[in-house]
């Protein structure tokens, strides 16, 4: 018999995904085992946000009883209700992260340009405890300033430069990268206190892919050829600095099918099959240990534990990903997700 190719790794780290709440996040959060995930870096952008340490642990307890194999880490949603003593608080009860998302730093001056200052207070104290600070680095946008989807990032990036100008000992990941200006710049920084996610959509989308196809439609938009090709290279070059933050982000087939489509691409159960298929189509295979088990943790200051983690085993065989995958929501109704690349067929499947 023909000898299978097979990749052996453990279980991977997930630093940026979407657990959600009520009926969906029971599937979602079993489901991060699907992917060959074993740590779920969790976004607080529920309804209503989770803003305080004892909501987060709340939220932990809750996807632990969903998926006791996945080691949860939390995170608080920035608004100016934060404060430095919920910091201590928080970084007590080991909540890893504050969230920032565009919303949360629009100041409204008429020229639409965000500050940050207002938090300097609770970065001050973010920097003191060792807290990492969770950028969506886009601003909004805005017609009357030429800013839209498109350079909705470039934009923001001056934003950040500025904030590890003022908090250089701040640890900072720019989240789900999509623009060559952006890995220039973490390139460019060049600080152990300055990182960036990178999806597993964003490798593969560009622009065309999105428009018109809501499955594909996420914020920020995936962007130019050459962009895919800069967080392409990043990857090709090993560098320390990016990591794997899926992103996946379910919103219901219903929803994602209607008049305004919400962003997100669903990637969960299948994360590691789609970057496996990915990093082989150029050339990268070699770089999925370190890009998906071990940057996030050493920027994380995270134990490795690359021997005690179970382990997962990846093998090149056809694998035709779902159409969608069902759930009874509140009102005990089927529902469904549909996930990234539905009804094709990839190259690797998890054993
Ligand atoms: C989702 C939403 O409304 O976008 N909920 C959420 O972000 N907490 C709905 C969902 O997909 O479950
Ligand atoms: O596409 C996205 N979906 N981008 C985000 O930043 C939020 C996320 C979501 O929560 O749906
Ligand atoms: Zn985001
Ligand atoms: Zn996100």
């Amino acid at each position: 018999m023909e000898q299978l190719q097979t990749i052996e790794l453990p279980v991977v780290d997930d630093f940026h995904t979407h657990l959600r709440q009520g009926a969906i996040t029971k599937l979602i959060a079993k489901q991060v085992s699907d992917g060959g995930v074993g740590l779920a870096y969790v976004m607080p952008n529920l309804q209503p946000p989770i803003k305080t340490t004892d909501e987060a642990l709340e939220y932990k307890k809750l996807l632990q009883s969903y998926n006791p194999e996945v080691e949860f880490l939390m995170t608080l949603y920035l608004t100016p209700d934060l404060t430095p003593e919920e910091i201590y608080k928080a970084a007590k009860a080991g909540i890893v992260g504050v969230k920032s998302y565009p919303r949360g730093v629009t100041t409204n001056s008429d020229s639409g340009v965000e500050s940050y200052t207002v938090y300097y207070d609770v970065f001050r104290a973010m920097e003191k405890v060792n807290m990492v600070l969770n950028i969506h680095g886009e601003v909004p946008s805005s017609p009357d300033n030429n800013i839209c989807v498109m350079n909705a990032e470039i934009e923001f990036l001056k934003n950040l430069e500025e904030l590890h100008r003022d908090f250089p000992n701040l640890k900072i990941v720019l989240e789900h990268a999509t623009t060559k200006e952006s890995i220039n710049l973490i390139k460019k920084i060049n600080s152990p206190n300055v990182a960036c996610t990178l999806t597993v959509h964003h490798l593969q989308l560009l622009i065309d892919d999105w428009a018109g196809q809501c499955h594909n439609f996420c914020k920020p938009v995936a962007k130019y050829p050459q962009d895919r090709e800069a967080l392409r290279s990043v990857i090709k070059d090993g560098l320390p600095q990016f990591f794997l933050g899926s992103d996946s982000a379910p919103h219901p087939r219903i929803k994602k099918e209607s008049a305004k489509a919400p962003a997100g691409v669903f990637t969960t159960p299948n994360i590691l099959p789609y970057l496996a298929d990915i990093f082989e189509s150029f050339g990268c295979l070699d770089k999925l240990h370190d890009f998906c088990c071990v940057n996030g943790r050493k920027f994380y200051g995270l134990p490795l534990n690359l021997d005690s983690r179970k382990k997962v085993k990846l093998v090149k065989a056809q694998n035709t990903i779902p159409d969608e995958y069902p759930y009874q929501d509140e009102k005990g109704q089927t529902q469904s997700v549909v996930p990234f690349l539905a009804n094709k067929t990839i190259n690797w499947k998890l054993l």
